[in-house]
């Protein structure tokens, strides 16, 4: 039984605890020296004896939360994660108990997302560095001639570790804002042109790039970075674009003053359920993990940092009868 839970506040609790105890003890120490006529040193032990046990009973249950907290937060000192704390009462430890549990909830998800995170980064780059370290003892047990095909498979894992480091450092980078973005007032119209071109240089001959751009839009941000987001949005529609195929990118202007991109391909398209996955760390929609086709499944978790980044949005959706879109939206220039 505990009176006194339904109160929301501590100090009240502390105060009906103290004068009860008061009006108890001299209740009690009257009583016993009056009608039973006892000594009245015996009569004030008894009525300090019974205002105890009645603060005993009205005070229950207020301090435990704090003893319960200190307990799982030497837990969590020693690793221990995820522990709660139970909550009853509504005044102000209460509160402090529920603040609690919102904190070591949120810190065994980040905890959970860091082991995962470390978990992700090993197996990308243990599957490279195998594959490198296999072709590698082959030519050194001279089961294979360092021949040019041998070398250009070396080259192309060298590659994808170096890649896939670049792209780590990129998103820790962020992640910690230590790369200030150097917003200005740039032309969306170039940043295509360029990534486009850029693309041409590495995709097959029958996959084709339109660009239509608004002439005179400017948008707001930083030019080097908005490039980069573009390039990773080219690469996946070259990677998924059928052959023969077309690319397009375009730039328009969108509501609420803002600049809209799109890049759109041919291809499957991107399932309904992965529209929203596909911007996570590592979420690779096709399962192609390890498969040399298939890159890491970073760069639309890092398109979706810098955009956020610039205040502004991107998001994944489906053509009709088939294909993708990922359209980004980005504060315009006020110049
Ligand atoms: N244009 C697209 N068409 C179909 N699926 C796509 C397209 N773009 C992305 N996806 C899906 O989203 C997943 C995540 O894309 P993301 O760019 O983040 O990673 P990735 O291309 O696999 O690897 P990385 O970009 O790190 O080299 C892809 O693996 C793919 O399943
Ligand atoms: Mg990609």
């Amino acid at each position: 039984m505990r009176p006194l839970q339904s109160l929301g506040s501590l100090k009240l609790k502390l105060g009906i605890v103290i004068v009860a105890a008061v009006w108890i003890t001299a209740g009690a120490t009257i009583a016993a020296v009056r009608w039973l006529g006892l000594p009245s040193i015996v009569g004030a032990g008894a009525g300090v004896a019974l205002a105890l046990a009645c603060v005993q009973l009205l005070a229950r249950g207020t301090t435990r939360p704090l003893r319960e907290m200190a307990a799982v937060a030497t837990a969590m000192a020693g690793g221990e994660h995820g522990r709660q704390v139970a909550v009853s009462s509504n005044d102000e430890v209460g509160e402090l108990a529920r603040a609690f549990n919102r904190m070591t909830a949120e810190l065994a998800e980040t905890d959970r997302l860091r082991r995962e995170l470390v978990a992700n980064v090993s197996h990308e780059l243990r599957t490279p560095l195998g594959a490198l370290q296999a072709v590698l003892e082959n030519v050194v047990d001279g089961v294979s001639e360092p021949d040019p095909e041998t070398l250009r498979t070396m080259l192309a894992q060298t590659r994808r570790l170096g890649r896939l480091v670049s792209q780590l450092l990129d998103l820790s980078r962020l992640e910690a804002g230590e790369q200030p973005f150097d917003m200005r007032s740039f032309a969306p119209r170039e940043i295509l042109e360029s990534a486009a071109r850029e693309a041409r240089l590495h995709a097959p001959e029958d996959v084709v790039f339109s660009i239509d751009a608004t002439a005179a839009l400017e948008a707001h941000g930083d030019p080097e970075r908005i490039h980069q987001v573009v390039v990773n949005l080219v690469e996946n529609a070259v990677r998924y674009s059928p052959r023969p195929g077309q690319v397009a990118l375009r730039a328009s202007s969108g509501a609420d003053h803002s600049v809209v991109l799109e890049v759109e391909d041919e291809g499957p398209g991107i399932p309904r359920e992965d529209l929203e996955r596909v911007f996570e760390r590592f979420y690779r929609g096709d399962g192609r993990r390890g498969a040399d086709g298939g890159g890491a499944g970073l760069g639309l978790a890092i398109a979706r940092w810098i955009v956020e980044l610039h205040g502004g949005t991107i998001r994944a959706q489906r053509r009709e009868p088939q294909g993708s879109q990922i359209v980004v939206t980005l504060p315009q220039s006020d110049a």
